[in-house]
């Protein structure tokens, strides 16, 4: 309540002269969904005070009463005991009017120099670091598993495809790598946005910056920011940092929705080259048979939610003038659910990753057949003075003789090829060998299984220097 007009919001009512509309309350109130960054406002809260008695605007007695409000607060927060009220609007004026109720009229004094306008978008900077600290771990985590595995299956042979066709002989330590090295960019994007989100937006006030003669420094260094945001215009008004975490978590979703497929096809009896454990797999209820792959299914489904969350910022922001606007409150609920939604699909996926078993003599038998060691004889052939195009001609009709035939190149005799060139000789088998073809790959970012072991180490020292300046 108001002191002066009775029946109006005790935060603006002196302007006021009757209560807001019932429905609006609720229309324009968060509490239902910032309350989450309850703890980050807290913590916010305690740096300002602080940061106010250091250049005494508040006395030592007032900080520390507010210091102590604040913290009996966060202990009812944490025990969920505390009453959220809508008609407090948003996680801010209830954590604000439970310190006056609780400490007097000193807890009046905590939002000198300060505005809801730079308090949320600090709380969601303190609040999103978090969260990128733990999403980072989770990432570390996957990419360990990724690397072990690889080097696990440095020798094994699979088919490697191009237009889902089999293209060529590759080793499934080299294709596990290729993933790592997707989500090794996005561990950088992740890292790079990090430094974007740490910059306080406190001081600026509700836009102009305040009258008081506040040290932003101080409370920058009291919250571990890089440093205050420059101008306090765009320090309430960017959400760049929330539109920038989203679209590495689309990214991120992308690869992860591309490995999740590659599970899929590959647990399908059609392909047969992995098996996932019970855990990550779910049955039907009509068909007996059935183990399904839910777990990378539910990622590759989820990825859209993020695209969506993606896009809704997007949009949120562009036709925002300066400064702050209550559009902006919209912004919470697409980041919170991103946020889920990485930390859940991370975390399955570290969890299965290491879990996943090849099926060998499948994947080799899958390899011989489609003629994935025809580039090879064509390599072969151009090492014996043909040129590279006759050479290609000769192993498509090569190819062409073993459809009618039924034959992969290494299951035919060596005059049924010699039938397409004279330069070939019994040592052409060599070539057409699974193993010899991926050894044969045998450079920086090559399949052969030696290179794989290689670049397992380079991934392993790069996350660890990455993993060291987070
Ligand atoms: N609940 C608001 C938000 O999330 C807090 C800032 C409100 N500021 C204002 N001037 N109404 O954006």
């Amino acid at each position: 309540m108001s002191p002066s007009n009775p029946g109006t919001n005790s935060s603006w009512g002196g302007r006021f002269s009757e209560p807001t509309d019932a429905f609006v309350e609720r229309f324009t109130a968060s509490v239902d969904f910032d309350q989450r960054l309850a703890l980050h406002d807290i913590q916010g809260s305690i740096a300002h005070a602080t940061m106010l008695a250091r250049v005494d605007v508040l006395s030592d007695v007032e900080r520390d009463a507010i210091i102590e409000g604040l913290g009996e607060i966060r202990g009812e927060i944490e025990r969920g005991e505390f009453a959220w009220s809508i008609a407090l609007e948003d996680v801010h004026m209830n954590i604000e009017a439970r310190l006056t109720d609780k400490i007097g009229t000193t807890g009046k004094k905590l939002h000198t120099g300060r505005s809801r306008n730079d308090q949320v978008a600090t709380d969601i900077r303190l609040f999103l670091r978090d969260e990128i600290d733990d999403i980072a771990i989770e990432l570390v985590r996957l990419r360990e598993g990724l690397i072990t595995l690889a080097e696990r299956e440095a020798d094994t042979i699979m088919p490697g495809f191009t237009h889902l066709q089999t293209a060529q002989p590759v080793t499934f330590g080299h294709h596990l790598l290729a993933w790592q090295e997707m989500l090794a960019r996005d561990h950088e994007r992740l890292f790079d946005c990090r430094k974007r989100v740490n910059v306080l937006p406190l001081g600026a006030a509700a836009l102009a910056g305040t009258t008081y003669p506040i040290d932003r420094h101080v409370t920058a260094e009291l919250l571990g920011f890089e440093r205050p945001a420059e101008n306090s215009l765009d320090a309430v008004s960017d959400r760049d940092f929330a539109i920038e975490f989203t679209a590495f978590a689309s990214i991120l979703l992308m690869h992860l929705s591309r490995m999740s497929e590659e599970l899929v096809l590959w647990t399908s009896a059609q392909f047969d080259f992995i098996d996932l454990p019970d855990r990550f797999c779910t049955g039907s209820s009509i068909m007996p048979q059935k183990k399904n792959p839910d777990v990378p299914e539910l990622v590759r489904g989820k990825t859209g939610r993020v695209y969506g969350h993606l896009m809704s910022l997007l949009t949120l922001m562009k036709s925002q003038p300066l400064a702050y606007n209550k559009d902006n409150q919209e912004d919470k609920e697409p980041l919170f659910d991103t946020l889920e939604t990485v930390k859940g699909c991370l975390r399955a996926f570290a969890d299965m990753a290491p879990a996943i078993e090849s099926k060998k003599a499948r994947m080799a038998e899958a390899a011989r057949r489609g003629f994935s060691t025809a580039t090879d004889l064509a390599d072969y052939l151009v090492r014996r003075g043909v040129a590279f195009r006759d050479a290609h001609e000769i192993v498509g009709q090569s190819v062409a003789f073993g459809l009618r035939e039924n034959k992969d190149l290494s299951e035919m005799r060596l005059e049924e090829l010699q039938q397409f060139s004279e330069t070939i000789g019994a040592d052409v088998f060599e070539v057409l060998t699974l193993e010899g073809s991926v050894a044969a790959r045998n450079h920086i970012g090559g399949t052969a299984p030696d290179q794989v072991r290689a670049a397992a180490q380079r991934a392993r020292d790069a996350l660890a220097s990455l993993a060291g300046q987070a």
